[in-house]
């Protein structure tokens, strides 16, 4: 069986790193399952994407076909048009696509014209908010899917209002929780730990990339204003994404001997900060499936979620997007009333394993 695997963006590395694992050690007991990785150059940077090739093991690409940058349209479009000519040079039996970035639902659109089956993988989760970018690619990415591995069963229960028969739905958890769990015992410490003389639970993690929250000057100033002020004077760390630097060179902040802001870091080191911080401050989607399973209480910037199970079951509050919010957020925290949360089910570093062995399944050995 041949499969094209898409990867893009920053977190979809995260989330193949265990699906490639996973058939690499399936092939060492003969299962026939070739891929090729096609990495569409969404995201290009060394530190958004080397990076996680080196720290995760994965094998270098089969072909990037440098798709970044542009408005939503220009690069759906520069990815569509790449990845029709591949797909024809390179015939595959399924193509199998992961979360919910622009390169997701391009692939999809593209593959399915193609006549070629498409599996998505963390299908099915919704916000229902129709001005986020990603929640159109889930959307139409889930309408045009064949196969569908889902992280929880809320996800599989929102496929099946759409009408996807349930034998085509598969509840296998979550990959990025794989990549988490395998990597824990790696993580290491970053050099703004011993720079700053960092201690546990001693500093608040921050990272904040949504046009909804980076875009407007006056709201993204107002934004870190609040968190300086309800730090309580502890430092707070920024690793910032490429587009909210690229909005950060033109906003003249005043300097705060608390907010530090740093270049993206790798998984390991990243995850190290996570790990060891009183708090994280995010509008990120993975983040707070990454704070959940560690047990660190998160902020999330946002007004909905496509992830109600960080809230209900783990440790992550939607804040919403008045930065008024924040000062009251931190003073629970401080109190030391933050919920301490559990793990959702499933998500115990096996998802990929199950996802291959269901891929045998449906196309044989
Ligand atoms: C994308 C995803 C978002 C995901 C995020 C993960 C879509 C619609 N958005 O947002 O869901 O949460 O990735 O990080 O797919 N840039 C660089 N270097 C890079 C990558 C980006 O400079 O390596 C800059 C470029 O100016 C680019 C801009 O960031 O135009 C936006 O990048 P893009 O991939 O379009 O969206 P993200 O905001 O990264
Ligand atoms: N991450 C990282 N370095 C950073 C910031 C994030 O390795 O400086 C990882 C994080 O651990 C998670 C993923 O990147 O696995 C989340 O990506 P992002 O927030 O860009 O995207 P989202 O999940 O919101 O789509």
């Amino acid at each position: 069986m041949k499969l094209t695997l898409i990867a893009g963006a920053r977190p979809n590395f995260i989330k193949i790193a265990p699906i490639i694992h996973a058939i690499d050690e399936q092939q060492e007991m003969s299962i026939n399952l070739r891929y090729r990785l096609v990495h569409t150059g969404q995201h290009y940077d060394q530190k958004m994407s080397d990076t996680f090739f080196k720290e995760l093991n994965i094998p270098e690409p089969d072909t990037n076909l440098g798709c970044g940058g542009g408005t939503q349209a220009e690069q759906t479009a520069a990815i569509m048009v790449a990845f029709e000519k591949e797909l024809i040079a390179n015939p595959a039996d399924l193509v199998m696509v992961v979360g919910d970035v622009n390169s997701t639902m391009a692939c999809s659109i593209v593959a399915k014209k193609l006549l070629t089956k498409v599996a998505h993988v963390e299908a099915g989760i919704r916000s229902y908010d129709l001005t986020m970018p990603e929640e159109i690619n889930r959307m139409v990415t889930d309408c045009l899917a064949d196969y569908f591995f889902t992280t929880t069963e809320w996800a599989g229960k929102n496929l099946q209002k759409l009408g996807i028969p349930k034998e085509r739905i598969f509840f296998v958890g979550n990959v990025m929780i794989d990549t988490l769990l395998q990597n824990r015992p790696r993580f290491r410490k970053p050099a703004i730990w011993d720079k700053l003389g960092l201690k546990k639970e001693n500093y608040l993690v921050l990272t904040l990339h949504r046009p909804a929250n980076v875009d407007e000057d006056t709201k993204f100033k107002a934004f870190l204003q609040a968190i300086i002020e309800a730090s309580n004077g502890l430092p707070v760390i920024f690793p910032v994404h490429p587009r909210t630097a690229k909005i950060l060179e033109s906003l003249p902040l005043s300097h705060s001997p608390s907010l530090h802001l740093i270049d993206p870091l790798g998984y390991l080191e990243f995850n190290f900060l996570v790990q060891n911080a009183k708090a994280v401050i995010t509008d990120s989607g993975g983040i707070t499936e990454e704070t959940t399973v560690m047990g660190i209480p998160c902020l999330t910037l946002r007004d909905n979620t496509e992830r109600p199970e960080t809230i209900t079951i783990g440790t992550n509050e939607l804040i919403g997007t008045d930065p008024a919010a924040i000062k009251p957020a931190l003073k629970k925290l401080f109190a030391g009333e933050w919920k301490k949360g559990e793990i959702p089910e499933l998500w115990d570093g096996r998802a990929a394993d199950r996802i291959v062995e269901k891929l045998t399944g449906l196309y044989g050995n």
